[in-house]
């Protein structure tokens, strides 16, 4: 077991939290882990833990913050079982020394300032350390010789394009639902996630570990394999606009009569080809696809993205959410096919709130088509420069990323 000193020195460089020690009577360690103040006033502090205990009950702590290690005795002021297994407790700790108080005060100015950073909206990162070896529409990818580090930026793309303002939070949502989903889907595929955590980063990530907080993920080195992985359980998009000319979608017939939004019997795979940015993708069949990457390799990707389609789609259907289509990307590591780049997002995917779907025409979304009917609205010919967005644009679109993830995870905060 870790030592308050340990930790605190493990966490120099994420001093905003705080490890505690908690012991019973005897000095017997009971609790021990990571917690946050929330409010310090002439009443006491109140320190935010997730431990199991009783209201009322008194608790021997030992606090780490920065240079200080602290022991107090707090009171638990409440303590209620959020969802199954986590706890939200609330410490307090009243009649404080004056400058035990001011140690405390330093530190919620410190935490508050780093709020300040973590929320601010990231259009790109230019890591000095770091090299960066590519930019993506959305992602800042950096070089970590045996790794690569993959920073999500608030950076919102639509036509290809790439808009001029970044859209708060949309980085972490994109982030915290890949990482929900890679969960999800272990049991179907091996995933090129290490760590989100930038605590196990390398050394020289350090000094960026503000902005990284819940937008990051240090990932295993893969070899993309150059096809996208759309899966289609419902008809819209580029989908639909093939179905109403040929009855086909990349070369799979389907029955006659469908309407717009319409779901398909089943899912299908409608693979694309992986353009350099600024180039859309072109859809293709199946066996051109074969072509293109071999008949086995083809094979194994389709009946992944098919696999990770149908669980994804029916978690999020028990969550209000219908993910009308999404796109997958896969990496070679070795011989190993592994599930790469981002999962299940509003970015990769259409997501329809289900209380509102109604087949027949173009559907409410959780994802960039507000954004796009906007785009429509203002007759934008789809050419870069894109135009500025109203403030109220990029708000409404922040929300409507924010509530996706929190219909999905069940989670309130994002970090
Ligand atoms: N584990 C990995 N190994 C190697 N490359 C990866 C890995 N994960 C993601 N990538 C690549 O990193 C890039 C991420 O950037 P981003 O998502 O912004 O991509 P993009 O291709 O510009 O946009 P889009 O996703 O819309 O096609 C992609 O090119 C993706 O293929
Ligand atoms: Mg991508």
């Amino acid at each position: 077991m870790q030592s308050v000193e340990e930790k605190r020195r493990h966490k120099r460089f994420n001093s905003l939290n705080l490890s505690y020690v908690c012991v019973d009577e005897s000095g017997r360690i009971v609790y021990e882990g990571m917690g946050r103040t929330l409010n310090v006033s002439e009443s006491g502090i109140l320190l935010e833990t997730h431990f199991p205990t009783e209201f009322g009950q008194i608790l021997s702590m030992t606090v780490a913050f920065e240079e200080n290690l602290l022991n107090l005795k707090g009171k638990v002021v409440h303590c209620r079982e959020g969802r199954p297994g986590k706890y939200e407790t609330g410490v307090q700790f009243s009649e404080l020394e004056q400058d035990v108080t001011e140690i405390f005060k330093q530190y919620v100015a410190a935490f508050e300032r780093q709020q300040q950073i973590s929320s601010r909206p990231i259009f790109e990162t230019d890591f000095f350390d770091l090299m960066l070896i590519k930019r993506g529409k959305v992602r800042d990818m950096y070089d970590l010789g045996d790794s690569l580090l993959m920073v999500a930026a608030d950076r919102i793309s639509a036509y290809d394009v790439v808009m001029p303002e970044p859209v708060p939070q949309k980085g972490k949502v994109l982030t915290q639902i890949s990482l929900f989903w890679f969960d999800v889907m272990k049991s179907i595929v091996k995933n090129h996630l290490i760590s989100a955590d930038p605590d196990d980063y390398p050394e020289s990530c350090k000094p960026y570990t503000d902005i990284l907080k819940g937008r990051s993920m240090m990932v295993l080195k893969a070899k993309p394999i150059p096809i996208e992985c759309v899966v289609r359980g419902y008809l819209s998009g580029s989908g639909w606009e093939s179905y109403q000319k040929s009855g086909t979608v990349c070369g799979i017939a389907l029955p006659q009569g469908l309407k717009e939004s319409d779901k398909l019997p089943e899912p299908i795979f409608t693979p694309s080809t992986k353009e350099e940015i600024g180039v859309h993708d072109i859809n293709i069949d199946f066996e051109e696809t074969v072509k293109r990457i071999g008949q086995d390799l083809a094979e194994k990707i389709r009946d992944l993205s098919l696999a990770i389609y149908k669980k994804g789609s029916e978690l999020a259907d028990k969550k209000g959410i219908i993910i009308a289509d999404t796109k997958f990307e896969f990496g070679l590591l070795g011989d190993e096919v592994i599930l790469i780049d981002e999962v299940l997002t509003p970015d990769s995917s259409r997501f329809w709130p289900k209380d509102s779907y109604q087949p027949g025409g173009s559907q409410k979304s959780f994802d960039k088509q507000y954004l796009r009917d906007y785009l429509i609205s203002v007759k934008w010919n789809k050419q870069r420069p894109a135009p500025f967005l109203p403030d109220e644009v990029i708000r409404n679109t922040s929300q409507k990323y924010l509530e996706a993830f929190r219909f999905l995870t069940d989670e309130d905060h994002l970090f």
